[in-house]
């Protein structure tokens, strides 16, 4: 691996998630990282991804420097060419290449506007650090995907599934505000490279980019969808088709204990954070059936084994 930039940078899923899982049993630090240094930039703010990538690089022995970058970095030129005369300071060239020169992989976390799809299509910020890096760049949540997050969503399953071809449903559910698709998309791809029936279910207006869904079914029946899943992933994402706009806020789409009843009593997942009783409600959050913090646990081991792919270049 030379970069986890999407999903395709994983050459096999499997053999990851069972590295990921054997990581997760020995619970030893590993010496791959002994010398080296992480430094993890942040345009936006994060609890689980900043927290457990770095408790992942010292798992491995690595040293890890912390950035916030929108507060504390030099404001960002990634204009070629652009005449410096606003408020940007600093271009990405000497940016990517001076932190080269400190760090041994440079992770990025930078969300989209949802104001324009091609500019946010285009990943502009990881794309020119991945161009002037001269190490390995990691995602950590871009304007189109979340590949750390989803690799522990399959890792996550692959663990807690009962069934050899479990019925995964990614539901749709209301919030206040417009939020990526980063998570909904990169969790379509990975379920799209596991043996599970994978349904998503969404409001009208709510579909997800069909380049990435591809022949995934479509449900807008909410109730028909959760007939019988064994797992139920719960996420708001802004419209996609109507670009970052937030169509409905109908609470008639929050996951509720009645609706779990209809389920194959299925386990629920959520990225987090979650907004309790308008994504997910309480008694459902609170039950046995959510494993929303064991999946978060397990952010620790994705990224430990994606950090030692890179810095084994395997
Ligand atoms: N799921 C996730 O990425 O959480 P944070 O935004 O807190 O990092």
């Amino acid at each position: 691996m030379n970069n986890y930039i999407t999903l395709s940078d994983i050459e096999d899923l499997q053999e990851l998630i069972e590295e990921a899982l054997q990581l997760k049993k020995k619970n030893t630090s590993a010496e791959a990282g002994k010398g080296k240094t992480l430094g993890m930039l942040f345009f936006n703010p994060s609890l689980r991804t900043r927290l457990s990538t770095e408790k992942a690089a010292k798992l491995l022995g690595m040293e890890v420097m912390v950035m916030n970058a929108d507060k504390d970095g030099w404001a960002l030129e990634f204009e070629d060419g652009a005449v410096m005369d606003s408020n940007k300071a600093e271009h990405i060239k000497e940016a990517a290449a001076v932190l080269s020169q400190y760090c041994d992989i440079i992770a990025v976390r930078a969300f989209p506007d949802l104001k324009d799809k091609e500019k946010d299509e285009a990943e502009i910020v990881l794309k020119s650090f991945q161009k002037y890096a001269s190490v390995p760049v990691i995602n950590l949540e871009s304007a189109t995907g979340h590949p750390l997050q989803a690799l522990t969503d399959a890792i996550t399953i692959s663990e807690l599934k009962t069934d050899k071809k479990p019925k995964v449903v990614l539901t749709w559910a209301p919030h206040p505000k417009a939020l990526p698709q980063s998570v909904p998309n990169s969790l379509a791809e990975v379920m799209q490279k596991l043996d599970v029936d994978f349904v998503i279910t969404n409001p009208e207006g709510y579909d997800l980019n069909p380049e990435i869904t591809k022949n995934v079914q479509v449900m807008h029946d909410q109730e028909e969808a959760l007939k019988d899943a064994d797992f139920v992933y719960v996420k708001n994402w802004s419209s996609y088709e109507q670009y970052g706009k937030v169509l409905s806020t109908d609470i008639s789409w929050t996951l509720t204990g009645d609706k779990l009843q209809n389920t194959g009593n299925a386990k629920v997942m959520h990225c987090l954070p979650v907004r309790r009783n308008m994504v997910i409600a309480d008694e459902v959050l609170d039950s046995e059936n959510s494993v929303v913090i064991h999946q978060a646990g397990n952010r620790t081991f994705a990224a430990q084994a994606v950090l030692k792919r890179l810095l084994e270049k395997k």
